[in-house]
């Protein structure tokens, strides 16, 4: 897919191998390309329990988004993808034998979507804001030992740090399919950012690679990629 091939989609470079990133404008989705007729009748129906127009329309643009682009990676119509979900939320593709793995987060305005061929993706998209309250949530973000090292921090680089740990864990989280059913504060990462041990509970889970990116000014996101799925004592 071109760059500019869908009016509102442009990619975005991704240092991981085999991961394809593309960065969506939801309003110019939604003004340009008649979203109701790409989604589903629920996601209609879910779409009219919003009560804010512009949220429903922008719920509603990333649905239509996501199959705009996957149709595109798969070689089919829109219309004719069908979706599951795991217990927590996890959306995957129903009745397609390819391990194309894809994973979604938007922001106000903005989304992104991460499609992989093999292994699993999570990906967290933010706005950068400045609420000073927002370090209140260490304790509900941070772990035990990741909250010594933040206590030390120069008071200047804590809210930026938080931000990106928020959304590093939650990518990681969305990668593993748990979603917030993990408590964030549970997870500790270690290791480098190629290969990232993710421990849960002190149990290691998973190891993934990590990418950040700052796909427009003002907001920041990360990319975590679980390339095998992860066999304690298997590697
Ligand atoms: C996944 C979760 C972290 C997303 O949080 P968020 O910051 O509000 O949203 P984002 O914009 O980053 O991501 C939303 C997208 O993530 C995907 N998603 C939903 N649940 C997911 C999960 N468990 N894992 C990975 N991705 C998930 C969907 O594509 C969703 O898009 P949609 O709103 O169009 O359905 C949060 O919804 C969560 O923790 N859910 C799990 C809680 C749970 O167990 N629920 C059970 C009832 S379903």
């Amino acid at each position: 897919m071109g760059s500019t091939a869908i009016h509102g989609i442009t990619e975005i470079t991704c240092a991981l191998p085999a991961v394809r990133l593309w960065g969506i404008d939801l309003d110019v989705i939604h003004s340009a390309h008649g979203v109701n007729r790409l989604v589903s009748e629920e996601e209609q129906a879910r779409a009219r329990k919003f009560l804010i127009i512009k949220v429903a329309e922008r719920f509603l643009a990333g649905r239509g988004a996501v199959r705009l682009i996957l149709s595109h990676h798969l070689g089919v119509d829109p219309g004719e993808l069908r979706f599951q979900s795991n217990a927590h939320g996890r959306p995957s593709l129903l009745g397609f034998p390819q391990s194309l793995d894809f994973n979604f987060s938007r922001s106000r305005s903005r989304a992104v979507l991460g499609v992989v061929h093999e292994g699993r993706i999570g990906v967290d998209l933010e706005h950068d804001f400045d609420d000073p309250s927002f370090l209140q949530a260490a304790r509900i973000i941070l772990s035990e030992e990741e909250r010594k090292e933040f206590a030390v921090l120069p008071d200047a680089e804590r809210h930026s740090c938080l931000l990106h740990t928020w959304t590093t864990k939650e990518a990681i989280l969305k990668a593993l399919g748990t979603g917030l059913s993990v408590e964030p504060s549970h997870l500790n990462t270690q290791g480098p950012i190629s290969a990232v041990r993710i421990l849960i509970e002190a149990v290691q889970v998973s190891t993934m690679e990590l990418q950040y990116l700052v796909p427009w000014p003002g907001t920041r996101m990360t990319v975590a990629l679980e390339r095998r799925p992860f066999s304690p004592g298997g590697r």
